[in-house]
């Protein structure tokens, strides 16, 4: 490491809170990249986008663009040391380029209110379904019960915002106790007990007699089913998964002690959330097969096919509630971390305490939650599409769309990319070589490998698919008629 980097993380370390050791920043890190995107949101759009090879291409995503760009983020954070719009404004000054990177940590600012808001809703019905669960509602229950069970939550607005109310208040609680005193102690017992819970499932499943067809529609690509899409919710669910390209990571990397590998780091992380997607799939495709369910039935599937599974099951009552408390527990870890970059922010930018900006932030949160709670009821029939069509095919932004829909796409399928897009430039063409070596201080073989990845792969990837989802790509070909 370089003198320059030594002092620098030295003397911005003594004001800043740290992470008492590196296992517990892995496990911060991995609390606020395992948690809905993994257990909700990956096997319900994997269902939508016909399987196989929607995974291919998210998992192709992960390790191409997913770790480099993550060890960019933990690279900027820990250098910079503070919120992520100051750190990319500092960086910028030190290497000598505009302030206005300070834009980029705007963004991931604006992309974490707008995700906690409606993640918030949706940890909410994982909440709803503790009690449900307990009471042995789920036992002996045929499909049709479990979904109905849903729809009758679903379509109680009273309900989900008392929920969503609910998970908010514990989010704003914790974040509002500071790094040390609120996050690690969440995280340190409830991720491996989750893990547990997930091979019980597994085992589960592999009860069901269509294991084999699960698996085989998780992991046998059919690219007839993919369409360009696809292409790009699996590029933006990489990032939303690894909860990268907003800032969140940058954050929890501002407090890692300056001698741990973000390379190490980095893929323990991504690693343990693609494990942990993975294992979500092969739970619920056997059970959708087995019970003869639409795999494309959208975000309700885990709380249609779970239940059924524990409704089956011997003990089932008990391991149903413990599990969606786990679940309620990932979201938790996750969503204190959407959060952290706006807390961060605004606490220096108004000079309030940490307390005053976690209600101001909290109440705004909620109240665009609201568009969430409605679109699952109240205003579920106010959608809007989006499409160009050109003499080259027809490109679907967006169908039939919610509120919900929208905020999700705009955010994982836009924002999150872009900002990831900025930090690989910004890292890799834009930070001085010396720095990037130095916090990341891996041997130069390794080093010139991020580098092109950071330089090349993932911007080249990024822009190909943006352009693709825009219909760029398919008019160039036309035009050259490839
Ligand atoms: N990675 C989280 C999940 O998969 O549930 C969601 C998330 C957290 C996204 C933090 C973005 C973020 F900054």
């Amino acid at each position: 490491m370089s003198d320059s980097a030594l002092t620098n993380n030295q003397s911005a370390s003594v004001a800043r809170e740290q992470w008492s050791s590196r296992l517990v920043f892995i496990l911060a890190a991995t609390g606020s990249a395992v948690g809905l995107g993994n257990i909700w949101k990956f096997p319900y759009i994997t269902g939508e986008n016909g399987g196989g090879a929607f995974v291919l291409i998210y998992l192709l995503c992960i390790a191409s663009i997913g770790i480099p760009i993550m060890m960019a983020e933990i690279m900027l954070g820990r250098r910079g040391r503070q919120d992520p719009v100051t750190t990319m404004k500092k960086l910028a000054k030190e290497s000598g380029h505009s302030r206005s990177w300070g834009l980029l940590g705007w963004m991931g600012v604006i992309a974490g209110f707008l995700i906690l808001s409606y993640y918030s809703v949706i940890a909410g019905w994982a909440m709803a379904y503790v009690p449900r669960m307990a009471s042995g509602m789920f036992s002996g229950l045929e499909a049709a019960g479990v979904n109905s069970v849903f729809s009758d939550l679903v379509s109680n607005p009273e309900s989900l915002i008392a929920w969503h109310t609910l998970f908010l208040i514990m989010t704003m609680v914790v974040v509002a106790r500071g790094v040390r005193g609120g996050l690690e102690k969440a995280v340190t017992y409830l991720m491996p007990l989750l893990f547990v819970l997930l091979i019980i499932l597994i085992v589960y499943a592999m009860g069901t007699g269509h294991f084999k067809e699960g698996f085989a529609y998780l992991f046998n690509p059919d690219f007839s089913k993919i369409t360009t899409e696809g292409i790009l919710s699996a590029m933006g669910h990489a990032f939303f998964t690894l909860s990268l390209g907003m800032g969140a990571i940058m954050v929890y990397g501002s407090y890692l002690p300056p001698d741990t590998s973000i390379a190490k780091v980095s893929i323990a992380v991504a690693f343990m959330d693609t494990l942990v997607a993975l294992m979500a799939g092969m739970i619920i495709f056997p059970i959708v097969f087995a019970n003869a369910l639409e795999p494309s039935s959208g975000p309700g599937l885990i709380f249609k096919t779970l239940p059924l599974a524990f409704g089956g099951m011997n003990y089932g009552t008990l391991f149903g509630t413990l599990f969606f408390i786990l679940l309620v527990f990932a979201a938790w870890t996750s969503s204190i971390s959407l959060i952290e970059p706006a807390i961060t922010w605004g606490m220096k930018t108004f000079q309030t305490s940490r307390i005053k900006t976690s209600v101001i932030s909290g109440l705004l949160v909620w109240f665009l939650g609201l568009f969430t709670v409605f679109s699952f009821n109240l205003t579920s029939d106010f959608t809007f599409s989006s499409t160009i069509s050109t003499k080259y095919g027809e490109f679907v932004i967006l169908k039939d769309a919610t509120a919900f829909d929208f905020l999700d796409y705009l955010t994982s399928n836009i924002m999150l990319p872009l900002g990831g897009l900025m930090i690989a430039v910004y890292a890799g063409w834009l930070m001085k070589k010396e720095y990037s070596l130095a916090e990341l201080n891996i041997n130069r073989i390794w080093f010139t490998i991020w580098l092109f990845l950071v330089r090349f792969v993932a911007p080249i990837m990024v822009i190909i698919v943006f352009l693709n989802a825009m219909g760029v790509v398919a008019f160039i070909r036309t035009i050259m008629g490839v």
